[in-house]
């Protein structure tokens, strides 16, 4: 055990992998589904006061009535999709947690709404010529490494139909955390077990091109040793801008978060809303 920690210990390679899953992980996809829910916490999603805001908003800079059919990459477990579905959107979801497709899914049924979801990593998804808006919110563009960002971008461009709309949002770099190495004891097991364990937490920051970011927690338990890598990416509009002209996109907007907020420079987040 002690020689499985020890490894776990320095500073780990860029891009080096966890030992464990993270959206999709059984039970820490519990506690994430009950984040999503809870209309006043900003964990998995945001408060739901803004999604309200941010659906409004989308509707208006791209009205269902001209931009119909809409894809939500990182739907989680609906709650953007649900209301793009009521602002009289066609939607489609994508997610890659099992109990966030399932919970979106059942949800669906039981409002009677025809919203499709596909359990499915967005990476490897092949729609072509087919939305007119695809959103994909919450900062989560900026987690993956810039080579499969730049697949994902490409794939998103291909789904769009000609003028159809991006609506992205990305962390700035007033968001980067500084290093730093905490722990803590969950008596009666928590966010990352069930059982009792320990969380070794520490921040990691690299000097690469892309300027990325590691918070990587080591879960400890009475019988094992779990290590979740969690990468971040941080823009500023010049960055954004660069990285989005890589694809063929024609119109580029900036605003400061994704329910329309003028963009200043002391912003948390940046919402790029790219047209092809
Ligand atoms: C921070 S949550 C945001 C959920 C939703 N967009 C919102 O704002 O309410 C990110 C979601 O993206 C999903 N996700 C992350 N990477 C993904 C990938 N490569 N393919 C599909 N879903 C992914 C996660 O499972 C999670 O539900």
């Amino acid at each position: 055990m002690i020689q499985q920690l020890s490894g776990f210990l320095g500073k780990p390679q860029l891009y080096a992998s966890g030992t464990g899953e993270f959206w999709d992980d059984a039970h820490i996809s519990k506690g994430m589904l009950e984040a999503h829910l809870d209309p006043q916490e900003d964990g998995a999603t945001r408060k739901h006061e803004f999604l309200d805001r941010s659906v409004q908003w989308i509707s208006k800079i791209a009205p269902p009535a001209q931009y119909k059919y809409l894809l939500d990459l990182g739907c989680g477990p609906g709650l953007y999709a649900q209301r793009f579905h009521e602002a009289g959107y066609s939607v489609i979801g994508v997610d890659f947690s099992r109990r966030s497709i399932a919970y979106a899914k059942e949800q669906a049924i039981q409002q009677n709404r025809d919203i499709e979801y596909h359990y499915q990593n967005y990476l490897t998804m092949d729609y072509e010529n087919q939305f007119d808006v695809v959103t994909l919110i919450y900062c989560d563009y900026a987690v993956l490494p810039k080579e499969d960002r730049l697949v994902l971008l490409n794939k998103i461009y291909k789904a769009l139909r000609q003028n159809g709309k991006f609506i992205v949002d990305v962390f700035t770099p007033s968001m980067r955390k500084n290093e730093s190495r905490t722990w803590q004891f969950y008596e009666e097991g928590g966010f990352w077990c069930e059982k009792p364990h320990i969380c070794l937490e520490s921040v990691y920051q690299y000097d690469d091109e892309d300027a990325t970011e590691l918070r990587q927690c080591i879960v400890l338990t009475d019988e094992s040793i779990d290590c979740y890598n969690i990468w971040d990416h941080f823009f500023s509009k010049e960055k954004l801008l660069l990285e989005i002209q890589t694809a063929d996109f024609n119109g580029f907007e900036f605003y400061g978060d994704a329910a329309g907020k003028q963009l200043t420079d002391d912003g948390e987040t940046i919402c790029g809303v790219f047209t092809k």
